[in-house]
């Protein structure tokens, strides 16, 4: 399994707080076609359930902290986002389901294409079918 968490770069300021960022190409390895964000999420509430054949992502959540459970049909892992300056670039064929740990946390996703629902896989079964093809 591919997830990698990241370190975006940071800037801070005395007393002013940070300015987290990142560049396509050249601090995540795609091009980035799409951003969207997920929020108004109340805690305990989970998300997800699908894969996706081709997309690749750059997660990260500005605010609060979610737990990304990914599962590439082989192997599980689990991360905690609660920190505005890491992201977790997500592959091709993993499963994903996201649990909310804090109220109204904020998840955020730069994506490497538009908006295709031909590449959502959103049953388990054919999701571990598409892997082993
Ligand atoms: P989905 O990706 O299933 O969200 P989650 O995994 O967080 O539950 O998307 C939820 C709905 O939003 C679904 O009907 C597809 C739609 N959607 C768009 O129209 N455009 C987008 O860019 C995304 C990501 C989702």
């Amino acid at each position: 399994m591919y997830p990698k968490l990241i370190d975006l770069k940071t800037v801070s300021t005395p007393n002013l707080g940070s300015l987290s960022f990142f560049e396509a190409d050249h601090d995540i390895p795609f091009p980035i076609k799409r951003i969207y964000y997920i929020h108004g999420v109340s805690k305990n509430i989970q998300r997800g359930a699908h894969a996706h054949k081709q997309l690749k992502q750059l997660l990260f959540c500005p605010y609060g902290a979610v737990k990304i459970l990914m599962d590439d049909g082989h192997d599980k892992a689990e991360i905690i986002l609660d920190d505005p300056s890491k992201g977790l670039i997500i592959t091709p064929c993993i499963w994903r389901d996201m649990l909310w740990l804090v109220d109204n946390s904020v998840l955020c996703v730069a994506a490497s294409d538009y908006y295709d629902e031909g590449d959502y896989i959103r049953d388990y079964n054919e999701f571990i079918t598409w892997i082993n093809r």
